[in-house]
């Protein structure tokens, strides 16, 4: 009888340790493309830029639901930019949609992600910098990882101490009390930060 309780009391205590051992390892180190994008997404901003690009912001649900503006955001954040190069016509000016927006045409070659989690180590991280709680990944469309320079990344969101380093908080607080998907065109190029996005 003893030696039954002591093997069943080894058996639960193995199959904790297994399992718990196996969740460790399950995770894949780093930031990884969402499985669950863009069903359990959010579109809380657009920004269309003179250049050519469309950018669509996207928060996961769950982030987005315990989001409180005012307060950092939640722990297991994770935001896309899902963009566009915008449409031209044959002299390549900016064609514009009924409601004088840029219409999108191919997307970009790379999904853009920032990740928050309070349990990162340093195996999942790409670059030496960090920047609070956050990390970033760059990937094609099938989800594998795109060749670019992470450190650009930290480098740019790390000035943007007063918004949690995001830079598009204002347009999430704003969408967050209006449910209106949060709309500007920037005139500066590339990933220069517009009056709109410095601040709260
Ligand atoms: C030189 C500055 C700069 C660099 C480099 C940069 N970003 Fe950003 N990022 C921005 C700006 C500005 C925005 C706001 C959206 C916009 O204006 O296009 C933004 C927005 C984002 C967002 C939406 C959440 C937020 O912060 O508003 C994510 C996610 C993001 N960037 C990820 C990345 C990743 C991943 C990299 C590196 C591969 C990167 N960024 C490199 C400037 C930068």
């Amino acid at each position: 009888m003893f030696y039954k309780t002591y093997a069943l009391i080894c058996c639960f205590f193995c199959f904790l340790i297994v399992g718990c051992a196996s969740e460790v390892v399950s995770r894949e180190p780093g930031v990884t493309f969402p499985a669950n994008y863009p069903d359990d997404f959010v579109q809380y901003a657009r920004v269309d830029r003179t250049d050519g690009k469309i950018r669509d912001l996207f928060i996961n649900r769950s982030a987005f639901e315990a989001f409180q503006p005012g307060s950092t955001l939640p722990n297991n954040t994770v935001i896309i930019i899902d963009g566009y190069y915008a449409s031209r016509d044959a002299e390549g000016n900016l064609l514009l949609d009924e409601q004088g927006r840029y219409i999108k045409d191919a997307p970009f070659e790379n999904f853009h992600i920032a990740h928050k989690r309070s349990d990162w180590t340093d195996a999942d991280f790409l670059s030496s910098l960090r920047v609070g709680q956050w990390n970033f990944g760059s990937f094609n469309p099938d989800g594998t990882a795109f060749d670019e320079d992470l450190n650009a990344c930290f480098n740019c969101h790390q000035v943007q101490v007063s918004t949690d380093f995001t830079y598009s908080y204002r347009q999430l607080a704003r969408f967050s009390s209006s449910g209106e998907i949060q709309y500007f065109l920037c005139n500066l190029s590339e990933r220069i930060a517009c009056p709109e996005e410095t601040g709260f």
